[in-house]
């Protein structure tokens, strides 16, 4: 059975229902993301960009370490956009480096393999098309060299923050001592900043959750009809968790694959959390899963993060 399908049949079953955020990134998804990223409300892809654009030399010197040559490993990479100022300016140093994106996306990888050549001259770029921790283990397979790697946009807050240390654990248990991590954490700030970027006035977000009803039905042969879900988006300034619901409008049930599952009215699918951090609970992920902060980079606002760790 395919993964997909187990996972959904798995967190439909529980009480309380969820799914998980990952299924958000189909081709649909993956253009409504897109569409997020260009409205007013979203501020993170904004912040990070600020601060690939404007501390590009300090980010660059941070990161290569003392190395005299490295890999530069982006796990997640989509269209490189931020990583592009930095490999730009890594080149104009001369650095000497190869940049390894990971993207679970076949396409993804081998658009970089050729574009991104041809945009940065001279650039050395070796894609890895897979998991993250697979695509680590064969990155140190097939070079020797240190490692310096890359989470940007935020990603980390799609976990639990429980899930989230475990996650760094395990990264830290591919890397030597010395290695370099830069890690992209939203920060907690003022609420209605939060809420309002969570619950865009163009409905994108609102789209981009029901897009996984959609994507069930699609490829699971499930039969959910959206207008009987409501999108319930909330943040939560005591605990920093942005979390976003689906509310069933009505009794209901929900085939999928033959298995039956029934929605009481009012009832919620729990469908993504974006975990907002303080600085110092950033600090202490970083002590607590292996790691030494070194570095951060804030943007002008100082609502986003990108911090550098490195391997103790
Ligand atoms: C891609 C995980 C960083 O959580 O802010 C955007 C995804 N969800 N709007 C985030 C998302 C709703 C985004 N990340």
């Amino acid at each position: 059975m395919k993964q997909f399908l187990k996972d959904v049949l798995q967190d439909l079953g529980e009480t309380p229902k969820r799914l998980n955020s990952k299924y958000f990134y189909d081709h649909t998804g993956d253009g409504i993301f897109q569409q997020i990223m260009n409205c007013e409300e979203y501020y993170p892809t904004n912040c990070e960009l600020e601060i690939f654009q404007h501390k590009t030399t300090e980010l660059a010197r941070v990161l290569k370490n003392g190395f005299d040559t490295f890999d530069l490993i982006e796990m997640g990479a989509g269209d490189a956009t931020k990583s592009s100022y930095l490999l730009k300016e890594m080149l104009r140093k001369k650095f000497d480096f190869t940049y390894m994106p990971i993207d679970i996306s076949a396409d993804m990888i081998g658009h970089l393999e050729k574009q991104l050549p041809e945009e940065i001259p001279g650039l050395k770029v070796k894609g890895l098309n897979g998991e993250y921790f697979e695509m680590l283990t064969h990155a140190s397979q097939i070079s020797p060299k240190r490692k310096v790697i890359l989470f940007l946009g935020g990603t980390i807050g799609n976990f639990e923050t429980n899930a989230a240390l475990d996650f760094c654990r395990e990264l830290r248990s591919y890397l030597q001592k010395g290695d370099v991590l830069m890690i992209g954490f939203d920060l907690k700030k003022h609420p209605d900043v939060i809420r309002k970027a969570y619950n865009d006035a163009q409905g994108f977000t609102r789209a981009f959750n029901l897009n996984l009803l959609n994507r069930i039905n699609r490829e699971l042969g499930g039969n959910f009809v959206l207008e009987q879900f409501d999108h319930y988006p909330s943040y939560d300034p005591a605990t920093g968790a942005c979390r976003s619901y689906l509310i069933s409008l009505a009794k209901q049930e929900v085939c999928i694959e033959g298995k039956v599952f029934t929605f009481e009215k009012d009832e919620y699918i729990s469908m993504e959390i974006s975990q907002k951090y303080s600085v110092e609970e950033t600090e202490s992920m970083a002590f607590n899963s292996g790691f030494k902060p070194v570095n951060h980079f804030f943007d002008s606002r100082h609502w986003f993060l990108d911090t550098v760790w490195q391997c103790e």
